[in-house]
């Protein structure tokens, strides 16, 4: 009905974290599986030490883009062409500690 997927560096001081991929099938979604998902990789990433995630997200992808920020994820650049040529990304990060993701930080400039 889902998946999250995304590899953790490990080998790095502290460990560095990416969503790859995030998805729920387009008749199961608004059921909160997405949520429990995103909730369940973000604590098995602090399990492994992990500060903050990051992830690329198409600026046309609203509710993508909604359902990033209710976990925290902030825009950090514009990924030029990321997509192909004219297709641009969007990197974002958020911090694993849930007590920092309401603060306002330079993330949120
Ligand atoms: C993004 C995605 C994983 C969310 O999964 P979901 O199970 O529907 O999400 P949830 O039911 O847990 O919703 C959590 C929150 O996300 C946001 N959200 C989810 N669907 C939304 C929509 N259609 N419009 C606006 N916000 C939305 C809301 O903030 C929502 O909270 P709310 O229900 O209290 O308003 C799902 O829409 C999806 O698979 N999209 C296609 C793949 C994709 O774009 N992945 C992200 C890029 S890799």
């Amino acid at each position: 009905m889902g998946y999250v997927l995304g590899p953790v560096e490990t080998w790095q001081s502290p460990p560095a974290a990416h969503v790859d991929s995030i998805a729920v099938l387009p008749e199961m979604q608004h059921q909160c599986i997405g949520s429990r998902l995103i909730e369940s990789f973000m604590q098995q990433i602090r399990l492994l030490g992990c500060e903050v995630v990051i992830l690329e997200v198409s600026p046309a992808n609203k509710i993508g883009l909604a359902f990033f920020a209710r976990y925290g994820f902030r825009k950090l650049h514009r990924l030029r062409n990321y997509y192909g040529k004219g297709l641009h990304g969007l990197l974002m990060a958020a911090r694993c500690n849930p007590a920092q993701l309401n603060e306002s930080d330079e993330w949120d400039q």
